[in-house]
């Protein structure tokens, strides 16, 4: 669509329908004891509580499996609940769709969990529900206990993950935005004609990996395409994403890192004939904010004492497809090649600091990296940078559970509002007029 955009910056909650909430977060930790994700008026309240302060969507992480490379073992995941029991983050958007009237619902989906005639349905039927507020982050899934238990016999390769990726997402596509015509629902009752056929097309796919010959199920729904966020930021990742993302996660160390992240994808998307504009750059930041800095800084060192190691190698090791029980954490990333050395988190490490000889270790203890820690004028200053970095939003992780969430709206909304770095009202329309319109 022709965009122009907002000045301020959007504001996502990047969270998980799982114990813990985002990926890092320790479920025991006080701050996030008493919040149970299985309750809906519990993510009822979380809901609301966002679209009060203007947030512009809540985002689920999201996984069809359990994370079990570490040890070669299920153990540490299903005792730490790592990223793990999980609830299905789709059921959950349509539970808190009549309980919400602004928010954007962006749930992850993989792209081997279901097939895409069905997950279109599935997706369409929520863009109606929601009146246009759905976002989907398109993800390939790394974790090899999804691969096995949806019937493949291993991960697929990177290069794989991300053609199957296209193959699917096209076919979603044409689904959803080529089937039906705007006009083909006609609902005229003297005529006793629903939708017209003349103006219903079949797909006619046949690719690869998918056949889809025939017609979508469900009628065109406001957004037709959820808005499409994409995480992946390897070369692979890179290209999808400049090919098909509307927004795009980004998990730079610093705003120098994401400036070359922003100078990589311009290039990139110039060669889609899509331009900077059309696509936004979320950061992903954790937030511990207090009325004072020693309070803060406080705050954050007590989180420290409860996050745990082995929880951080479950997660790492499955994301790097390497048991990282087996690696001497010192040694650098250089010393390995391959796939696993192509990985975006790999890449957006070198961006951050060149000359620095990156680690397993500095692997390890990035999920809670990019910490911003001060009073709420401190957080605005530290925010403001990347900002200036070209940066459109922040996707915000609350290590220390949902009363982080809740302080972080209490304390800081009010300044980074007061200071223009976060909206004061709701545009109208669906989530992409809302992203994407001044
Ligand atoms: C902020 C963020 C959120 C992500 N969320 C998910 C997720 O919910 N599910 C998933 O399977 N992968 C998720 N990923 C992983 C990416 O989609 C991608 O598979 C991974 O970064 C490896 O691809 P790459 O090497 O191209 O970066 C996420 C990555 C980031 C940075």
């Amino acid at each position: 669509m022709a965009v122009t955009k907002r000045s301020n910056m959007r504001f996502c909650l990047f969270t998980a329908f799982t114990p813990g909430g985002p990926v890092g977060a320790p479920w025991y930790h006080p701050g996030a004891r008493d919040f149970d994700y299985l309750n809906l008026d519990h993510q009822t309240k979380l809901a609301q509580a966002l679209e009060g302060a203007f947030f512009d969507a809540i985002f689920w992480a999201d996984f069809s499996g359990v994370h079990d490379t570490y040890k070669n073992s299920y153990a540490t995941s299903v005792r730490e609940a790592v990223q793990f029991p999980l609830g299905d983050p789709l059921i959950l958007a349509g539970a808190l769709a009549g309980a919400t009237e602004n928010l954007g619902l962006v749930f992850s989906a993989n792209v081997i969990q279901d097939h895409p005639y069905s997950f279109s349905r599935r997706i369409a039927t929520l863009d109606h529900l929601t009146r246009g507020r759905v976002g989907w982050n398109v993800v390939t899934s790394y974790q090899k206990s999804a691969w096995l238990n949806l019937g493949f016999d291993s991960v697929a390769n990177h290069a794989e993950r991300y053609g199957r990726g296209q193959e699917f997402l096209d076919v979603v596509r044409q689904l959803l935005t080529e089937s039906w015509d705007d006009a083909a629902v006609v609902r005229d009752v003297d005529r006793r004609v629903y939708a017209d056929p003349e103006l219903v097309r079949p797909i006619e796919h046949s690719g690869e990996r998918f056949r889809v010959p025939g017609i979508g199920v469900t009628e065109p729904s406001p957004q037709r395409m959820p808005v499409v966020f994409v995480a992946g930021s390897s070369d692979d990742g890179r290209e999808f994403s400049a090919r098909n993302a509307e927004a795009a996660f980004i998990t730079a160390r610093n705003p120098d890192g994401a400036a070359a992240w922003l100078k990589d994808m311009t290039g990139r998307l110039s060669n889609y004939g899509r331009t900077r504009d059309e696509l936004l750059a979320m950061q992903y930041v954790s937030m511990i904010v207090a009325s004072t800095e020693e309070e803060a800084k406080r705050k954050s060192e007590e989180l420290d004492e409860y996050l745990s190691s082995e929880a951080a190698l479950a997660f790492t090791s499955s994301t790097a497809g390497v048991d990282m029980s087996e690696i001497e954490l010192d040694r650098p990333l250089g010393d390995f090649g391959n796939d696993f050395a192509q990985l975006g988190i790999f890449k957006a490490m070198a961006e951050s600091a060149k000359d620095k000889t990156w680690t397993f270790r500095d692997v390890v203890t990035r999920i809670g990296s990019n910490r911003f820690i001060g009073t709420p004028e401190q957080i605005a200053d530290e925010i403001e940078k990347w900002r200036e970095a070209g940066v459109d939003g922040i996707n915000l992780s609350s290590l220390d559970g949902v009363e982080g969430t809740f302080n972080f709206i209490e304390h800081a909304v009010p300044v980074l509002q007061k200071r223009g770095l976060m909206q004061t009202e709701y545009t109208e329309g669906t989530l992409r007029d809302k992203l994407f319109r001044r």
